[in-house]
């Protein structure tokens, strides 16, 4: 069984072990760990670029860790589909960030943390869901989160499509800064790959370098 595993300072009450040896999604679904793992670390090195203090870096590394936690719902067929999903399964799943939400705060996740899992897929212009919130008003953590979701989403090969070039990753992040992503995380996380604080990651400086159209 795939399980997430996390310090005991993330959660507060007598369910913090329950929770912290939750599957992350089915235990098949391995993607869905290990992808929620990588998220974390991204999230952790953009929201330390951006200057987030320890006590506000703490509850965005839990969020970013469970960020998916409400696919923990999603029927199995449709979370594991080798392919694109039609309309009404994309509904369904579209739910997990406000299941996830109430699920990490009656399970006792730390309450700050809570609201950046429900907005993880906010859109910076207000396209995103599940309230639509738009720029600033979307907490920055959520913010920082849906970068790092996308950045490893991107880079990962899913049954469905293949993993992209890091340059392509960083060069779509870029494009869609101030409409999808946040302008101030995408640069953070640009400053980062320059800076060659995330090679183990995958990125290494040259990974700036726009792809030859
Ligand atoms: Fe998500």
């Amino acid at each position: 069984m795939v399980t997430l595993s996390l310090d005991s300072t993330a959660l507060v009450g007598p369910t913090a072990l329950a929770l912290a040896r939750l599957p992350a999604a089915d235990p098949q679904d391995s993607y869905t760990a290990a992808h929620s793992r990588r998220v974390r670390r991204f999230a952790l090195a953009i929201g330390g670029e951006l200057g987030l203090a320890p006590g506000e870096l703490g509850p965005l590394g839990h969020a970013a860790l469970f960020h998916d936690i409400g696919k923990l719902a999603v029927p199995a067929e449709i979370l594991l589909k080798p392919a694109r999903l039609d309309a009404g399964e994309w509904a369904l799943m579209r739910r997990h960030s406000v299941d996830g939400a109430e699920l990490a705060g009656s399970l006792g996740l730390c309450g700050r943390a809570v609201p950046a899992i429900r907005h993880h897929h906010e859109r910076y212009d207000g396209e995103g869901y599940p309230d639509g919130l738009a720029g600033e008003a979307i907490p920055l953590a959520a913010r920082i989160i849906h970068v790092a979701d996308a950045l490893d989403s991107m880079l990962t090969t899913r049954p469905y499509r293949a993993g992209r070039p890091a340059r392509a990753t960083l060069t779509e992040l870029r494009r869609g800064a101030g409409t999808q992503f946040c302008p101030r995380c995408v640069a953070a996380l640009e400053r980062l790959v320059g800076g060659g604080s995330l090679v183990d990651l995958g990125l290494p400086p040259a990974s700036l370098i726009a792809p030859v159209p």
